[in-house]
């Protein structure tokens, strides 16, 4: 099947280069030549890397390479089987384009998002065909991160939805099909750890650097929340944050935090400027972690419950199967384990009583646990038996 990648930016280009790994031709189009350009140049260098170490063959490599054709015409799509779009995140311009894109692919063309945050219902209802539009969410980078996330809206058809999801299983990625809903698995799971790590720092109870110490030294995280933001950018966190709490009509348990929105508005944005939570300049000095391990303990069972409250929230609401949302949070971003068969190690009613605590303690909406998991505490179930 030939392959259209629409967007030549971060996501499309790692796209791109899975898809001819994997033996398709694939046409990239970017309205920005210099765009084009550019990831081709990368790619180059990627592929030489992968030489150099002896993981692909220099025929190999070369013959990756000439599968990809460079576009600024979308009319180069009247092959495609299927046009996966990764341009800019604004519904208005997705929807010109896909309107735009469904006159020129063949009959049957697979119309795909990488959106990671619009509803794909919306995207959908700009084609006359809206069954033959789905969610297909990427990880950066694409070509090592596992995970795709696949969203059929309510109007794809189970057609578009068996294509979709066989072609990439073939890439020997990691699919999980989810709900279209706000953040989908990954997105709307992951909110505390940013969220109870920024509270617990606005509460005084610890600084950015012990947070970051305690969820990687005791809850065996690859990177603190504060690390992580810091690496993701506080602007593009913060604002997929709000995103996520508008889209949830408001729910208290998204609520964005001024101490990351200050830190945006002030340029902290993380590495990408130099300073975020840290200070990524040469010779700057490195915060000391105060390693004391109850307190630290806290912390960790504070965020983690919170997490797993998500998770099993997520479940309750059918937004992907329990073991859906247990690989996403483990191929998509790294967690050392899924947040429900780690919920049945500590003990649900472990996990509901540390919420019920807080909930109790602060009287606010945030920590209210799952109905769910009071039902299963309830019944003496577990996730996974
Ligand atoms: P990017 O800014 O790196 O790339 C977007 C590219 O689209 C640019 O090269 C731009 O020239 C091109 N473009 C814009 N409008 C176009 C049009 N009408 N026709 C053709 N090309 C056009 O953006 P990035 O980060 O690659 O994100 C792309 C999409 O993927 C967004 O929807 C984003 O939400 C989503 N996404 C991003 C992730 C990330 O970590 N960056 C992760 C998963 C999804």
């Amino acid at each position: 099947m030939k392959v259209g990648v629409l967007g030549g930016g971060t996501m499309g280009s790692g796209i791109v280069q899975v898809a001819a790994q994997n033996g398709h031709d694939v046409v990239l189009v970017d309205l920005n030549q210099e765009v084009l350009d550019k990831s081709k140049a990368k790619l180059a260098k990627i592929m030489a890397r992968l030489v150099e170490k002896d993981r692909v063959s220099q025929e190999e490599s070369d013959a990756i390479q000439a599968r990809i054709h460079y576009s600024q015409d979308v009319n180069d799509f009247n092959q495609s089987g299927i046009v996966i779009e990764a341009i800019i995140e604004d519904l208005g311009v997705k929807s010109k384009v896909f309107a735009q894109l469904e006159g020129i692919v063949p009959k049957g063309c697979i119309l795909a998002s990488n959106t990671s945050s619009l509803s794909i219902a919306s995207i959908a209802a700009s084609l006359k065909n809206p069954s033959l539009a789905i969610g297909v969410h990427f990880f950066n980078p694409a070509p090592l991160m596992p995970l795709v996330e696949i969203i059929p809206a309510v109007q794809t058809s189970n057609e578009t939805l068996d294509k979709t999801k066989t072609l990439i299983d073939g890439w020997k990625k990691v699919t999980v099909i989810c709900k279209d809903t706000p953040g989908f698995i990954v997105n709307r799971v992951a909110r505390p750890f940013y969220g109870e790590a920024l509270r617990i720092y606005e509460e005084g109870v610890a600084d950015f650097a012990t947070i970051d110490w305690a969820m990687t030294s005791i809850g065996g995280f690859r990177m603190g929340p504060f690390t992580l933001m810091d690496y993701i950018g506080n602007d593009i966190n913060y604002t997929v944050t709000e995103t996520v709490f508008a889209a949830f009509y408001f729910d208290p348990r998204y609520k964005p935090s001024f101490t990351q929105k200050r830190h945006a508005e002030a340029g902290y944005l993380g590495r990408k400027s130099g300073r975020g939570y840290f200070d990524y300049e040469e010779g700057a000095e490195k915060p000391v972690a105060n390693e004391d391990q109850e307190l630290g303990k806290q912390i960790f069972e504070r965020i983690l419950v919170m997490l797993i409250n998500e998770a099993v929230d997520a479940y309750f609401l059918n937004i992907g199967t329990k073991e859906a949302i247990d690989l996403a949070m483990t191929k998509g971003v790294n967690y050392p384990k899924g947040l429900l068969s780690w919920a049945d190690e500590i003990g649900l009613d472990v996990v509901l009583n540390k919420l019920q605590a807080m909930y109790e303690e602060y009287g606010e909406d945030r920590y209210r646990p799952s109905p769910l998991l009071r039902r299963m505490v309830k019944n003496g179930e577990t996730f996974f038996g």
